[in-house]
């Protein structure tokens, strides 16, 4: 099986994020870039980890018109990305324009398009803060709702908190790629993340990705504690 840790490089300057990822590289599957990263280092970041053959996972969750959003899909599968994200709540044809734009130009330069996932309901908002912005539903519903506008829009992967894994397992199909954060060993300190799943249940509950950050960056020895991580999920 492949290596399914995706280690988060929440770190704020290249130079964290390059000696990071060289550090951790043999033990993990891919690398996340997320926002704090590319605002403050650029598309630059992006090419330098891939130099070193890892595959890349922009996180920039992506929500606007589909005409912007296919342009900005395009731009990043020109990076050479493996994975991005966007919002489902942009609707079904922005999620169709981001998925064709993926496919598109990874033709075009002769690339596996990158897998395009779907964000649900972020998992800082609860059922009080949707019905504030005017959605009267609970969270478990409207995730599984914008699930399915983005299965039927062609996305082939979702983004989603461990405790959405096994019922959204029971409503999508085998192939669809989720990818989970909020991933937590039990040996870290606490931090905001509230619900959580070890690697191993993450994965016997469906996931197929494991987004970690602090437990791997923030460990007194980032290569160990991916190690570790690793061997556990054996
Ligand atoms: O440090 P930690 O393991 O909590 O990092 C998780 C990563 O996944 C961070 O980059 C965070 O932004 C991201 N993430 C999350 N929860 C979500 C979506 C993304 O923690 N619902």
């Amino acid at each position: 099986m492949r290596n399914p840790i995706i280690a988060a490089l929440d770190v704020p300057s290249v130079e964290q994020a390059l000696q990071l990822a060289e550090q951790i590289a043999p033990a993990v599957g891919a690398f996340k870039i997320g926002k704090e990263l590319f605002v403050t280092a650029g598309p630059d970041i992006v090419k330098r980890i891939r130099a070193t053959g890892a595959s890349v996972f922009l996180d920039l969750k992506f929500h606007d018109i589909p005409n912007t959003v296919a342009k900005a899909v395009t731009a990043a599968v020109q990076l050479d990305v493996q994975m991005l994200t966007v919002h489902t709540s942009g609707g079904f044809e922005m999620l169709k324009a981001a998925e064709k734009a993926a496919e598109d130009a990874a033709w075009k330069l002769g690339r596996i398009p990158p897998l395009v996932l779907g964000v649900t309901v972020l998992t800082s908002l609860d059922t009080a803060a949707l019905r504030e912005i005017g959605f009267d539903v609970n969270v478990e519903y409207q995730v599984r709702r914008l699930a399915t506008v983005a299965m039927k829009a062609g996305l082939r992967g979702l983004v989603c908190s461990p405790q959405e894994v096994v019922k959204l397992r029971q409503t999508i199909p085998p192939a669809m790629q989720l990818v989970t954060p909020g991933i937590r060993t039990g040996a870290e300190k606490a931090d905001d993340q509230k619900r959580t799943l070890t690697p191993k249940e993450a994965i016997q509950a469906g996931a197929n990705w494991l987004v970690i950050g602090r437990p791997i960056y923030a460990a007194e020895n980032p290569r160990a504690a991916a190690e570790k991580i690793l061997e556990s999920l054996n």
